[in-house]
């Protein structure tokens, strides 16, 4: 755990202090899913549970109640188990909870529904993500009912259901700086995985070879999952925004576009490259490699308080535009493919996201129906790219199935911003001599 404990402690006091008097907040754990037989999926814990109490197991739930005097922090987790922890492992069980994680009160989670109606008796108001888990959705409605049923006898039951996302949300957008220090070195780990990938690329190889590179890479510094699924994307591959098949040849003559962050104590990277399978890029790789590269760096320039999030997807288009018109690849003026939408054959998404937990991170990018202002602590990724489809009749044949995205992460700091991801090199030459060199 890279958080210490009194920053987990911390933020549950900031989300009570937001919430009204006489409320409470449910916020459960992530289940185990079962992915076929007798095996599940790797555990991953849910990242507003995790935000909350650095806790790692299933089946747990914490509730948050200001102004309790018994104790404002209660969680319901497992239980010990001798035989469960010969086959499964450690639980800390509620005396570890209480006395490791520094939460007030705990107790197994088989007593939740015992001990929970009391704990709502006279609560007017409950914060809860309703429609993420439907298992416990089921389970506040019945706890509802039970107090409902019980009112002629002086109970007093809640009537307000109130969403937490909001909440939390706006507290994870704005990193603190032992989160900052976590994705610095997340934007690292996920840096050296690219620089590998770079160095051991052959043509002849295949795409799931470099993938295989980048999550030993990855697994190697303790990340053993990565933030979401590896792309890598040989030639006309590189076109489709989400490929992870990666089961093709890496073909001499083609870009590889590779999109992968390794996964650090619940903190994601999110990294993407493309460079020439063989080590050098042709003239109409380099001329739109540098296109994408140019239009990154001036979004990146733009990445500093009070800059609107959308001026740094406007400015993509614009300079992407441009470049496209220059190259010959498109054939209006500058206005008529921005307001007409022409761009969009070759860019079809959106600059980029905020990162955090989450690789596409919580937080709104609008507020009151205006972009929201860059502010120090934010952490986004800027990924501008290129796809010239391979059936684009509209454009000549040596432009066609070039695909090409290059992102980093950029941490938003006071004098400007910072880029967590930079070791990974992306300027044409350094990609060449790395290449060559390796
Ligand atoms: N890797 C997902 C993304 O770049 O948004
Ligand atoms: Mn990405
Ligand atoms: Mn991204």
């Amino acid at each position: 755990m890279k958080i210490s404990l009194e920053q987990f402690a911390q933020r549950r006091e900031q989300l009570m202090d937001k919430m009204l008097p006489g409320s409470i907040a449910i916020i459960p754990a992530a289940q185990m899913k079962q992915r076929n037989s007798d095996v599940e999926y790797p555990f991953r814990q849910d990242s507003h549970f995790y935000y909350l109490t650095g806790f790692n197991e299933p089946d747990a739930v914490l509730l948050l109640i200001p102004g309790r005097t018994a104790g404002e922090s209660v969680m319901f987790c497992r239980g010990r188990d001798k035989l469960m922890e010969i086959w499964n492992g450690y639980r800390a069980g509620p005396e570890g909870v209480v006395a490791d994680y520094n939460i007030a009160e705990a107790h197994t989670v088989d007593e939740i529904d015992t001990l929970l109606p009391a704990l709502l008796d006279g609560i007017s108001r409950i914060y809860y993500s309703i429609g993420r888990d439907e298992d416990l959705d089921q389970q506040v409605r019945h706890w509802l009912n039970l107090i409902r049923q019980n009112v002629r006898k002086g109970a007093v039951a809640p009537s307000e259901l109130v969403m937490i996302d909001q909440l939390l949300n706006e507290m994870r957008l704005i990193k603190t700086d032992a989160e900052q220090a976590v994705m610095r070195e997340a934007g690292e780990i996920s840096a050296q995985g690219h620089i590998k990938a770079m160095q051991i690329c052959k043509p002849g190889m295949m795409e799931y070879q470099l993938e295989a590179e980048i999550l030993h890479s990855f697994a190697m510094q303790g990340c053993r999952q990565p933030a979401y699924s590896t792309i890598v994307g040989g030639g006309i591959n590189a076109c489709v925004l989400h490929y992870i098949e990666n089961d093709q040849v890496l073909n001499d003559g083609d870009l590889v576009l590779i999109d992968a962050g390794c996964e650090l104590d619940c903190y994601a990277g999110d990294i993407t490259r493309t460079f020439p399978v063989n080590g050098c890029f042709s003239a109409e790789q380099k001329a739109l490699y540098q296109l994408v590269l140019d239009t990154q760096k001036a979004c990146i320039d733009l990445a500093k308080p009070g800059t609107l999030w959308d001026e740094v997807h406007e400015k993509s288009v614009q300079v992407l535009t441009q470049g496209l018109i220059d190259l010959g690849l498109l054939k209006g003026s500058l206005e008529d493919e921005i307001d007409g939408g022409g761009y969009r054959d070759f860019y079809m998404h959106r600059v980029g996201h905020w990162l955090g937990m989450d690789v596409h991170d919580v937080g709104d990018y609008k507020v009151d129906d205006r972009w929201r202002p860059l502010q120090p602590g934010m952490v986004m990724t800027v990924e501008p790219g290129i796809y010239v489809a391979a059936d684009n009749e509209k454009v000549e044949p040596r432009w066609r199935g070039i695909g090409i995205r290059i992102e980093d992460d950029v941490l938003i700091t006071e004098q400007g911003c910072e880029i967590l991801t930079a070791s990974v090199p992306k300027e044409i030459d350094e990609i060449e001599a790395m290449m060559a060199s390796a």
